[in-house]
Parts: C-alpha cells; structure tokens; sequence
C-alpha cells in the first residue's frame, strides 16, 4: 500500500532549508545513468522533469530484460516465451492496481499516457453522455490533454465548457463553484498538480462536492504521481490518468484508472486485437475488462518498465520524496527571488514539483540557449498548458522543475546561469 497522502510544499510559509528527510540525494543520483555524462563540458544538471523524467537503471534493466528474455506477444501464444511475456505484462497490472489502491485489476487499463487516457474517458464516457445545453468543468490551469478532449466532445454535442478560475497566486477560486457543478454540469476533469506551475490542487475536496451532485469526476495524476502518494478510493474519483514517463517509466506508457461499473458501461474506443470476443461480418462482441479498451499489441516491455518504476519509488517512500521536494521547491523560491528581473508566476499554497518565472525583458528561448549552455536543461514556452502561463500576462515562461534526482547544488547552478542571461541578454 501506498504512505498516506503527504503534503506538498506549503509556501506560506516557508520551511527552512536544510530539512532533509530520508532521501539520500547521492545514492538516488548514482541510481540513474545519464548523470554520468557532462553536458557541453558541464555536469548536467536536469530540472526538466516535469517534461519527462530520468530513468532509474532499474527501470531500463527491466525494459532491456523484456526484449532479452521474454520477447513474444501476450495473451496470444501458447508457447512459453509468449506465457512469460503475459505473466509480467499481468504482473506489472497487479503491481499498478496496488499502487494506485484500486479495487480491482479490471479497473487498470493500459494507454500511451494522459493524452491517450483523457481522449478515451471523453470519447467513450464523456460524449455520450453530454446533452446541448450541458456542461463540462475544467480549472483554468489544465494541459492542453484535458481541455482539448472535452471541447471536441463539447462541440460535437452543443455542450459548454466551463472553467474553475485561478487567482493572482496560482490558487483555484472556489467561489462560484456551486453554480458550476449544478445540474447542468455532466463532468468534472481537473489536473491535481500542474505541470506548468507546480500549483497542488484541492482534488478530493473537489471530488466530494462534485460526488454528491451525482457529477463523474477525471483527475489528470500526471503531474501528481511522482511527487505525491496517489490513492484512487481516498480520492474517489472515478477516472485517473497517469503517464509512465513522467514518474521514472518509460515513454509511450500510461495508465487509465476507471471505476469497473464505469469502465463496464463504456462503448469501446479502438478496435482491433484483443479487446474483442468474437468477430464475424455481422456482429462483433467485445472482451471482459481492462482488455476492451486495450486494442492491438500493447507496449509490453514499457508496461514492465513502469511496474519497475513503481517499485522504484515506493522503495524510496512518498514520505521521502515530499519532504525532499519540498525542501527544493522553498530553496528555489528564496534563490530565484533574488535574481534580478526574475518574477515568479505564482505563489500557490501548496506546490510540488514545478515553478515557472519571467523574467522582465528577456525571451525565455533566449535564457534557455544560455542555460543550455551551462549544463542546465529547463523547458521554456508555454508547456502545453497555454492558458494557464498566460493567465499571468506573459507569452511564454521558462520553468524549472524536479526530481528525486535533484540537490539544492543545482538550483544553485540554475540562480548562476540567470544571471549570467541577465548580463548577456539584458
Ligand atoms: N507536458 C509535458 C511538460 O509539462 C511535456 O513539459
């Protein structure tokens, strides 16, 4: 079972420095390969996690082991190789249901990731149910994952999307929720923890209100999974996407979590292998759950390397890894204040994992060539979450973000190279 539910760094305020808890940063560096390389002569010095996140050796020995040992397709071959791939394969399905505290397997479906699980919930769930007139709520700070998905859905059925505003700090603005979530609203799909702003979000408090409107409720686990303990019946929500690459898996590889009296209901979304019964050219019938949603030969080997991941950090323990990434997220806040011309976008009450800035006058394309330049890899742009950057008035922000690889030593190199784009660029 996963720890409880941790806490995310408070920013109000804020915790001292030096309140490392159980993570020994050193150790988990030497776990992941590619610190062994420089970048451009420099130590590299990644603090773009929240884009995808290093992998463990674990990780890439599990996933090397597939295609050495166990390479067949699975649930199709009688012959051992084909046995063994479907035993790890089923395995890692259990080790995701454990993970996430769902109440059975069938409730674990496969996807390429948070895009492919949202555009399943929205195609298959969503739409059909939605009326003209009808309502769709969303916070004004998604990825672009889960806001495209429900405005097609919208649009194909007259429906409107609506939007949870966000103040000044980032924080959501619960006031006028109950007249979103009235009985015009037929789903609420909300991100737990930003991927652009690092903002936590009230997710189970959300879920509450919406659950007793009777209202369905998807949350976007993206960002959240690998910082945070994430429990879908302590949350009760009824959908939950979460993708591999972001939590020390691989790419290509997510997870749908989906309530089985749900999931039961749900027309299928592709077709193809494996999530039928029988074919004929008159009539199809489809196979038990989680297979109908999981058309074709999945990405087997990636699905053990997510398994593998999840072991990787449950070893290290949610307790550890908050408290660490806390410690990172209230020294980045101290350092880069004082960075001139550097405004932070957002001051959330909780925040985990990611933090986003402008700096006045400067492109942030232009200060990520420089930092570039010094070993540190950021994402500058709109991290594909549009709305949420420009609801602070810039086009575009240059976002630092963590990992349980990362040590107070690289923010520090991070404050460096600013500085040095402030005096070359300004
Ligand atoms: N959505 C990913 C990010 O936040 C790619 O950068």
């Amino acid at each position: 079972m996963n720890a409880p539910l941790s806490s995310a760094q408070e920013n109000k305020p804020m915790q001292p420095a030096g309140a490392l808890q159980g993570l020994d940063v050193e150790a988990v560096r030497a776990d992941f390969p590619i610190f062994a390389q420089e970048i451009h002569g420099k130590p590299l010095v990644y603090l773009d996690t929240a884009a995808t996140s290093q992998k463990p050796e674990v990780v890439i020995d599990a996933v090397t082991k597939v295609y050495r040992e166990a390479n067949a397709n699975v649930h199709r071959g009688v012959h051992l190789l084909s046995e063994r791939a479907t035993g790890l394969y089923e395995g890692a399905r259990d080790r995701v249901r454990r993970f996430l505290g769902a109440a059975s397997r069938k409730e674990i479906v496969f996807v390429r990731g948070t895009t492919e699980a949202v555009n399943l919930v929205a195609s298959s769930f969503g739409e059909p149910r939605l009326e003209p007139g009808d309502r769709v709520v969303v916070t004004a700070m998604e990825h672009h994952s889960n806001i495209v998905p429900w405005k097609v859905a919208c649009e194909r059925k007259g429906a409107e999307l609506a939007v949870i505003p966000m103040d000044e700090n980032g924080d959501l603005v619960l006031d006028g929720l109950d007249e979103l979530l009235d009985e015009r609203c037929k789903m609420l799909a909300m991100v737990h923890v930003s991927n652009a702003l690092g903002v936590v979000n009230p997710v189970k408090e959300l879920i509450a209100k919406a659950r007793e409107r009777g209202i369905p409720t998807l949350v976007d686990a993206a960002q959240s999974v690998p910082h945070l303990a994430v429990n879908v019946q302590e949350l009760g929500c009824d959908f939950l996407a979460l993708s591999g690459h972001k939590a020390y898996g691989p790419t290509g590889i997510g997870v749908l979590y989906g309530r089985e009296a749900l999931l039961e209901g749900m027309r299928p979304y592709q077709g193809g292998g494996d999530m039928i019964a029988t074919v004929s050219f008159d009539e199809v019938t489809y196979n038990d759950l989680p297979y109908r949603f999981e058309a074709g030969t999945p990405n087997i080997a990636g699905v053990v390397g997510l398994g593998a991941a999840l072991d990787y950090l449950d070893g290290l323990g949610f307790d550890a890894i908050a408290a660490h990434e806390d410690e990172l997220v209230a020294h980045a806040r101290a350092a880069l204040a004082e960075v001139p011309r550097v405004r932070l976008l957002g001051s959330p009450r909780k925040q985990a994992g990611a933090i986003s800035m402008s700096l006045e006058g400067l492109h942030p394309h232009d200060i990520g060539t420089v930092l570039d330049s010094e070993g540190v890899a950021v994402r500058t742009g709109l991290h594909c979450a549009e709305p949420a950057i420009r609801h602070f008035g810039v086009s575009a922000s240059v976002r630092a973000s963590f990992g349980v690889y990362n040590r107070r030593e690289d923010i520090d190199a991070l404050v460096v190279g600013l500085r040095k784009a402030v005096d070359l660029l300004g």
